[in-house]
């Protein structure tokens, strides 16, 4: 099965990944996770998407193409994948399309974590993650059992740099303007299923399930 997580900064796309990886044994692929350890690693990659992160504003199309590219080459990925944050302009949805014809693949489904922007700033500002796998934690949602420390390695948390609620803001802006096209896209030809993002994230975790890939 090939998916993609569709939503708006803090609407649980990263939440429930995880799950659908671990459950169905797909290749997880999280643009903005690949983006922040390329940062955080300061490769030339990294160096330019930077400044547009820290804005709020998206990386172009051709950097975050080449790494979509790159990384669907493992074989892990063959079968299968679950794309997160990834495509988020209509340009990035064609040049995907190009790259599974040319492999004779199709997209299966599409998730819609549609969601009222009010409900978004809190999860942002509560949120704290675990910079090497990506994991995300909120304080008052989804806490650790440690405060602060991550539940798997034990490693400290940290909070995103771009978690705040002026580039949150931009966030947002970039959303509605550049990604919701996306989903018209993808709606025209019939694959996306609409989750209630707002309910919790159990509840979230049901509805995704009922798109279950087959496990293999
Ligand atoms: P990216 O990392 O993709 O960030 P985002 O899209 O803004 O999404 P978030 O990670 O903020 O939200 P999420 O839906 O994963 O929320 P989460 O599950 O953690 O991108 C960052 C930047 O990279 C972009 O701004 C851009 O610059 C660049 N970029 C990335 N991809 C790009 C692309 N394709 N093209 C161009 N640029 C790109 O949940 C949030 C919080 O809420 C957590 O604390 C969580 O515990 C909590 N929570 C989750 N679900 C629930 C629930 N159901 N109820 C209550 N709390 C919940
Ligand atoms: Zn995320
Ligand atoms: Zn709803």
């Amino acid at each position: 099965k090939r998916l993609i997580l569709i939503g708006p900064p803090g609407s649980g796309k990263g939440t429930q990944s995880p799950m659908i990886k671990d459950e169905y044994c797909l290749c997880h692929l999280a643009t903005g996770d690949m983006l922040r350890a390329a940062v955080a690693a300061k490769t030339p990659l990294g160096v330019k998407a930077k400044e547009a992160m820290d804005k709020g504003e998206l990386v172009s199309d051709e950097l975050v193409v080449g790494i979509i590219d790159e990384a669907m080459k493992k074989p892990s990925c063959r079968k299968g994948f679950v794309l997160d944050g990834f495509p988020r302009t209509v340009g990035q949805a064609q040049m995907l399309d190009e790259m599974l014809e040319k492999q004779g693949v199709k997209i299966d489904k599409v998730l819609d974590f549609a969601i009222d922007d009010v409900i978004l700033e809190e999860r942002i500002t509560g949120r704290w993650i675990h910079a090497a796998s990506g994991r995300s934690y909120h304080t008052k949602f989804a806490p650790p059992k440690v405060p602060g420390i991550d539940d798997v390695t034990e490693e400290p948390l940290i909070q995103r740099k771009d978690d705040t609620v002026a580039v949150l803001r931009s966030r947002l802006e970039a959303f509605h303007k550049q990604t919701k096209p996306v989903i018209d896209y993808y709606w025209k030809k019939g694959i996306v299923a609409k989750l209630h993002a707002e309910k919790s994230p159990k509840e979230v975790k049901d509805e995704v399930q009922k798109f279950r890939p087959n496990a293999h």
